[in-house]
């Protein structure tokens, strides 16, 4: 749903050339979560009830996505929605509560829950979101904006959990007791993610990141069996819009190299495996997102700006580094040092190694 008069960000755009390991002069930064109750103004103007409602109101998720780039001058936007936007959309019975997370009604149980995750009609169940990132497109101008959507594992944990959970007992029971059942789950929601994600592009977005935010609670064997066929089926499904695919997850260092398999251009790494081991795990040519732990932020600028400093250290240069934290921005972050941290990486970062010479440098058969 492209408005007429939108203008596409360039394609050298800081974030986007980063995205695809070309040198240049600056190194791109966002945060996860840069939206959110760290900002006073969007503590202003998010009011009270559920998450899902202001997402479904397009004038005030277009303002609060705008809020983190006109404060940070961050190099991306990224879309306010959530993952469970579509699964909402659909009847499912989520709900996001305040301060908890996703819950749902009736958990995903058994073969006939599947009725409840018909295919996703953008148009119809989610016009808000398509709205709402062709008014971003109009606002942002060289500034690229990324849609996202929940990888099948994290969305899948929430339904069959029905709230947030420390054990995934109940999720990773099902996948062992009912394989079948767990496919035919995570398979619709693959078909879910990739369609949100294609409409996102066509609305505007010019990248996009799958979050498999829990992914990391599984073993590598288990992932590559039971979650990477369907994070797979989204990435390809999305490989031919010519739009760079982040894919992130928590706790993943041992699925980094399944995670770029899956068909991810840019890995995302969490703040427990430093950039440079994370390199050295998938190859010289790999461009990486991250990964200052946001929980350094909250200790204050000084310890934040250090922690900067040696994210940027262990990169070294590489011009595939899109830095951001770890993971999402704490809600008790005090938005200044964030300030401080854009600063520090856009005066200090370099991006101008040349690949040539990296080529093989820190490889591992
Ligand atoms: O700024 C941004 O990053 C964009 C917006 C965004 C939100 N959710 C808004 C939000 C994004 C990218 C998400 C993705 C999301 N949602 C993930 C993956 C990212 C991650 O953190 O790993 C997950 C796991 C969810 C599910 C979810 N939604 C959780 C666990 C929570 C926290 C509950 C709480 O209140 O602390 C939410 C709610 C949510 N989604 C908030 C925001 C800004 C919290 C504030 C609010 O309700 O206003």
């Amino acid at each position: 749903m492209p408005t007429l008069g939108a203008v596409a960000p360039p394609p050298d755009a800081p974030f986007l050339r980063a995205c695809r390991g070309e040198p240049g002069p600056t190194v791109p930064v966002w945060f996860m979560r840069q939206a959110g109750r760290s900002l006073p103004e969007y503590r202003a103007v998010r009011g009270e009830g559920s998450i899902l409602d202001a997402i479904r109101t397009p004038d005030l998720a277009t303002e609060i996505t705008l809020q983190p780039v006109r404060r940070y001058g961050v190099d991306a936007a990224i879309l306010y929605s959530d993952i469970v936007t579509a699964v909402a959309a659909i009847g499912f019975g989520v709900d996001v509560a305040p301060g908890v997370g996703p819950v749902v009604e009736r958990p995903f149980a058994s073969a006939a829950d599947l009725d409840r995750l018909r295919p996703l009609e953008p148009f119809e169940d989610i016009p808000y979101v398509l709205e709402t990132i062709a008014n971003l497109v109009d606002e942002l101008g060289d500034v690229p904006l990324i849609g996202f959507a929940g990888a099948p594992f994290t969305v899948a944990s929430y339904l069959v959990e029905g709230a947030p959970t420390r054990t995934w007992t109940k999720t990773k029971a099902l996948m062992h007791t009912d394989p079948e059942l767990w496919a035919a789950l995570v398979d619709r929601l693959a078909d879910q993610a990739a369609t949100t994600l294609r409409a996102q592009v066509a609305a505007g977005a010019s990248a996009v990141q799958l979050f498999d935010s829990w992914a990391g609670a599984l073993t590598p064997a288990d992932y590559e069996r039971f979650v990477m066929p369907a994070s797979a089926k989204v990435l390809d499904a999305v490989a031919d819009l010519g739009v760079p695919r982040i894919h992130f997850g928590v706790s993943t260092g041992e699925l980094l190299p399944l995670m770029r398999q899956a068909g991810a251009d840019v890995v995302g790494v969490d703040w427990r495996v430093p950039l440079d081991a994370a390199r050295a795990r998938l190859g010289a040519d790999a461009v990486l997102q991250g990964n200052l732990d946001p929980a350094l932020v909250v200790a204050g600028a000084d310890v934040a700006l250090e922690g900067a400093r040696d994210v940027l250290r262990r990169n070294d240069g590489h011009p595939g580094h899109i830095f951001n934290l770890g993971h999402g921005v704490l809600p008790e972050t005090d938005p200044e040092v964030l300030e401080q941290v854009v600063a520090l990486v856009h005066a200090e970062g370099r991006a101008d190694a040349q690949p040539s010479l990296l080529d093989g440098a820190g490889a591992q058969p």
